[in-house]
């Protein structure tokens, strides 16, 4: 595949999605081709499933029937979006994918890591050349989350047990797939974040 696939990872409240669309914007002013999209979400169609899975009441799917509506709403990205932008040679900023999943439902809520695995072999032909993991304290994440009021609260009404679960899930993730996941300290300003994961990204495609 000629483009490269960078996903960024991390609890909610962590600030991932604003230094997602800060190294787009910044990969973008080099006069790179890049595409920024997220999960669940990012094709017409995966946006419509994003509606069922992020809105409502925490108990409202169980894992099991939560992981087949995230692999429906990826495999559409993938095949929308995903896919014909790398094939084009673009670099794509995704915020979130499959390691969500791996953590959300196949750890914290639920032990079906292996469940996860499987359908992501089965139905999802890419995995990401870089992933960047940010860290940052669980329960304060939770807060900034929170505080939002985003409307999209379903995973942040699990509490702070769940936060926390989902940290210690990534900080293991980390561990799992060393060559391409990069964890990175949140717990600072989001401008030297984003100048960390600048950095870091600029080496990783020179
Ligand atoms: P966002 O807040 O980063 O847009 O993500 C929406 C919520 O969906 C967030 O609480 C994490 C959750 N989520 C999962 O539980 N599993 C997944 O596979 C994905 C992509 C997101």
């Amino acid at each position: 595949m000629p483009g490269i696939f960078i996903t960024l990872e991390g609890i909610d409240g962590s600030g991932k999605s604003t230094q997602a669309r800060l190294l787009a914007d910044a990969l973008q002013a080099e006069g790179r081709d890049v595409i920024f999209t997220r999960e669940p979400g990012g094709s017409p169609g995966a946006e419509e499933i994003r509606r069922l899975l992020v809105e409502g009441d925490p108990g409202r799917w169980s894992a099991e029937t939560e992981i087949l509506l995230f692999f429906a709403a990826r495999r559409d990205h993938v095949e929308r979006t995903i896919l014909p932008a790398l094939e084009h040679g673009a670099i794509v900023i995704c915020d979130r994918f499959t390691d969500s999943t791996r953590i959300y439902q196949g750890t914290a809520r639920a032990d079906l890591r292996k469940t996860v695995d499987a359908l992501h072999d089965l139905m999802i032909p890419l995995n990401p050349d870089h992933t960047l993991i940010i860290d940052m304290d669980a329960d304060a994440a939770l807060a900034r989350g929170l505080a939002r009021k985003s409307g999209e609260d379903r995973f942040e009404d699990l509490g702070n047990d769940f936060a926390r679960a989902t940290r210690k899930g990534y900080l293991q993730l980390a561990q799992d797939y060393p060559d391409r996941c990069h964890l990175i300290d949140g717990n600072r300003a989001i401008e030297v974040v984003h100048a960390d994961i600048l950095t870091l990204i600029q080496r990783l495609l020179a």
